[in-house]
């Protein structure tokens, strides 16, 4: 956690917002970027490393395991990969803060090492859902247990021996897929994993780029086991979900224009601009380019007039971490949004139906909880007031967004938490602001 998990921050209302800005690196692709690079054998460098509390404590964990990770620069990282079978058992219980990504993917990974490991997390952590992980890497042979029947951590591992699997996963979740992906790893034979919608595919496209044989096709994924890693040279690209706050502020801020530049936009995690244009957002992609096998762009973004959309399916997954931001673009549109089969929303860092429900409700916003989803009635302007993050980085950035257009002060309780995937967050939003 944070060295001040509860500090209160006042946002004001700005005037409008300009400027040309960076955000850090993907959360997601830093990561995977530590992942693959340890079980590479031979030298991986990443820049535009998110130097975020969830990804230190991926760090952390492989650091931990006798990985040699080294600070190369300010986003700069150099890892002296061990190979896949190289890892050592750790001597403690791997601490993974906040991120849920490091321990549904470790739980994964680790499923796959021949040695007893322990994952833990945060309080927040510590109540999310670990069975959609468990019980697949269960039936590959892996033996661990949690409390609440294996659906909560602490997760004890007692990796080794599996066999490969063919799993048509409930859910859509980068965290599952990637999970198996990493176990069937360490397994001779295909694993294969399906999901409803596609959903982010950043482990695929890293896998393969480090020398794995990934194999996507309509539905799903598969790979084969025991391939021979090979450290690569990985450029992250800016946050898409961190250019999100960026993107909301900028449409709805009268007069506001903003470039933010080298953002991944990937489209299996891009849904975002494409919700944000059917609601009558200027956005425009410029300079798209490929960069470590991901597409980044500069988007320029301008004030609009947005109009309430309906948002459901395969466009769930592709936005799943932006519908917070998302709301507060509805909240000021023309109309009613409804948010359709998102109860996943209900399981990330915190509720986020009911977080952004109660939240931008003290702020005069017309807004329904649904058990999948929001309906929300568009107003021209949203009130000052009180308001909390509920422990989530990206609720607390969400209500930041929806201050900078209000009609006075928010004040927003536990920002902490915006350490976990957004260092520098409250700095770049006084930097772009033009006071009244
Ligand atoms: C992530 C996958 C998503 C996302 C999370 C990061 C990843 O979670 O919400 O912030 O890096 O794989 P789910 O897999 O639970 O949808």
């Amino acid at each position: 956690m944070s060295n001040q998990p509860f500090q209160k921050r006042a946002v004001q209302p700005a005037k409008s917002l300009r400027g040309e800005i960076s955000v850090p690196g993907d959360k997601s692709i830093s990561h995977r970027s530590i992942m693959l690079g340890s079980l590479a054998e031979g030298k991986t460098t990443v820049s535009g490393f998110l130097m975020g509390e969830d990804n230190l404590s991926t760090w952390k964990a492989f650091a931990a395991m006798g990985v040699e990770i080294s600070q190369t620069g300010s986003d700069a990282l150099e890892i002296s990969g061990v190979g896949i079978d190289g890892l050592a058992e750790p001597g403690d219980v791997l601490d993974c803060g906040n991120s849920g990504t490091t321990m549904r993917l470790m739980t994964g990974l680790l499923s796959g090492q021949n040695f007893f490991s322990v994952l833990t997390g945060d309080q927040y952590l510590r109540k999310r859902p670990m069975k959609r992980v468990v019980a697949p890497l269960t039936s590959m042979g892996a033996r661990i247990s949690g409390r609440d029947g294996g659906e909560k951590a602490p997760l004890a591992i007692q990796g080794g021996g599996l066999k490969p699997i063919d799993y048509a996963s409930p859910v859509s979740s980068a965290q599952v897929k990637s999970a198996i992906l990493l176990a069937g790893l360490s397994v001779d034979g295909v694993t294969t994993v399906t999901e409803p919608h596609l959903s982010r595919d950043h482990s695929e496209r890293m896998l393969a780029s480090f020398g794995a044989d990934v194999r996507p096709f309509d539905g799903g994924v598969s790979i084969v086991g025991r391939p021979r890693l090979v450290g690569q040279d990985v450029i992250v690209p800016g946050d898409i979900s961190s250019a999100a706050f960026f993107l909301v502020a900028g449409l709805v801020t009268p007069g506001a224009e903003l470039l933010i530049r080298n953002v991944g936009v990937n489209p299996t995690r891009s849904g975002v601009i494409d919700i944000l244009k059917a609601m009558g957002g200027l956005i425009e992609l410029q300079n798209v380019r490929e960069q470590s096998g991901e597409p980044v762009a500069d988007i320029l973004v301008r004030h609009s007039q947005l109009r309430g959309i309906d948002i459901h399916g395969d466009m769930v997954p592709r936005a799943i971490d932006e519908f917070p931001v998302i709301s507060v673009a509805a909240a000021l549109a023309e109309g009613e949004t409804v948010i359709r089969d998102a109860a996943e929303l209900r399981v990330k860092e915190t509720d986020r139906i009911d977080a952004m429900v109660s939240e931008l409700s003290k702020l005069g916003a017309q807004v329904d909880g649904r058990p999948d989803g929001m309906i929300i009635n568009g107003i021209e302007k949203l009130e000052g007031g009180q308001v909390t993050s509920h422990g989530d980085h990206r609720i607390a950035m969400s209500m930041a967004v929806a201050a900078l257009s209000a009609r006075a002060e928010v004040t927003i309780e536990d920002t902490g938490c915006t350490e976990t995937s957004f260092p520098g967050f409250w700095d770049l939003i006084e930097k772009i602001k033009i006071e009244p």
